[in-house]
């Protein structure tokens, strides 16, 4: 059986990661893909444990190394018993967040290094990554916004880091677009949702049309 797509989501806060996801999976689906959407930090029962610990605004004392542990480690457990599972039965995954997501915010943004983190999940993916990365870039200043404005989202503990940790998180998904060119593609979230999925698309349409 063929494998299906590993494509995976990704954003700084308030880049529209949620809506823009929905309508990806729409799109997947209309394809006639058979599409299975999941998260991270979370996705299965073990990793929404480790999520409840690492997103806890009580824990503020946690280390930075002890987070992106929690964070491989939760990624270990949702790669092993759900993405690898599913992609073999010939399954696209819409993955929102993954790898990325810890070369931003532990690898550049608590400054652990990229290369001491990419080991760590290499370590737990087996070396695996997405075939597609869709990393919707917002200026921070407006993604905070947003999610302040809506306030439809419950506030975690990293969206309460000052604003320059999420304009490191910014720079550290440069970083990690830098590292995985083919990969990554940056779309600009910063214009309003429709316009914002009209570039999504049309990085979606040439991911596929170079694989038929
Ligand atoms: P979540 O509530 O899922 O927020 P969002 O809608 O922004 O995805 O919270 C996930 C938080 O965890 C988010 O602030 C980013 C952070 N995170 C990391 O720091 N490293 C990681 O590897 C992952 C997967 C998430």
């Amino acid at each position: 059986m063929k494998r299906g797509h590993f494509i995976t989501i990704e954003g700084n806060e308030g880049a529209g990661k949620s809506t823009i996801a929905v309508m990806i999976l729409d799109y997947l689906r209309t394809k006639g893909l058979e599409v299975v959407a999941t998260r991270e930090p979370g996705g299965i029962a073990i990793a929404e444990q480790i999520r409840a610990i690492v997103l806890d605004n009580g824990n503020t004392a946690m280390d930075g190394r002890t987070e992106a542990l929690l964070y491989a480690a939760a990624r270990r457990q949702h790669y092993v018993e759900k993405i690898v599972p599913t992609l073999e039965q010939g399954k696209t995954i819409l993955c929102d967040r993954f790898i990325d997501s810890s070369l931003a915010y532990q690898g550049y943004a608590r400054g652990l290094g990229i290369d001491e983190v990419m080991s760590i999940n290499a370590f737990a993916t087996d070396g695996g990554l997405p075939d597609l990365t869709i990393y919707l870039d917002v200026d921070p200043e407006v993604g905070i916004e947003r999610i302040h404005a809506h306030g439809d989202r419950e506030i975690n503990r990293l969206d309460l880091e000052s604003m320059s940790f999420h304009h490191r998180v910014r720079e550290g998904y440069l970083q990690a677009l830098a590292r995985f060119p083919g990969r990554i593609r940056r779309v600009d979230a910063n214009p309003g949702v429709e316009d914002v999925f009209v570039e999504v698309r049309a990085v979606l349409e040439r991911y596929f049309s170079e694989r038929e």
